[in-house]
């Protein structure tokens, strides 16, 4: 272990994470990846944080179509560099009328020994549209499904 952001897989050994996050997207770090310095370009982080959050927002809501609307403060707290896995995790923190707001976080994944680091955490607002582009509820079914009082 070289710090509290490690987290041990095998033995189910999770630090300065929330466990019971879903894996929701992967993505190997490629050299087109890189910006400077030879850390993985924080946009390109960006976006496939926003999609992976979009695609499992969907899935929870039941919906095609999701839009974000609130991306919280980024904070990059370690590089992740060329021939890391990059994992996106993702969990629901509250479901509103027509929002959902999931916990996203993305760790830089050691396939060697299964040792992860968090590279970002965050909370993305995804809100529910019809077809008008216009918010619409999320269904009770969803709410029920998430414990949510309606
Ligand atoms: C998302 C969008 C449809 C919301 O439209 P709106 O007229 O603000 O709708 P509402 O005021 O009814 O708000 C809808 C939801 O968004 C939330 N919301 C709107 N503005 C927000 C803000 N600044 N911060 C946090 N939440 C916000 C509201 O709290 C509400 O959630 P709730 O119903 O669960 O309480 C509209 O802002 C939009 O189209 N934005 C562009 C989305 C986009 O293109 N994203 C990037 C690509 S996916």
């Amino acid at each position: 272990m070289t710090g509290g952001h490690y987290l041990k897989l095998k033995n189910i050994t999770m630090t300065n994470t929330t466990t019971n996050m879903e894996l929701i997207s992967t993505h190997p770090v490629k050299k087109s990846d890189l910006g400077f310095h030879g850390n993985l370009f924080g946009g390109k982080l960006l976006a496939w944080v926003d999609a992976a959050g979009a695609a499992f927002a969907s899935q929870v809501c039941d919906s095609p179509r999701m839009v974000t609307v609130l991306i919280d403060e980024c904070v990059f707290k370690k590089p992740a560099k060329e021939g890391h896995l990059l994992k996106i995790y993702g969990d629901v923190k509250s479901i509103g009328t027509t929002s959902v707001t999931l916990a996203i976080e993305a760790r830089s994944h050691n396939v060697y020994d299964g040792r992860q680091a968090i590279i970002l955490g965050t909370n993305i607002k995804f809100v529910r549209i019809d077809e008008q582009g216009e918010a619409i509820p999320i269904s009770q079914r969803v709410k029920l499904k998430y414990n949510i009082d309606i």
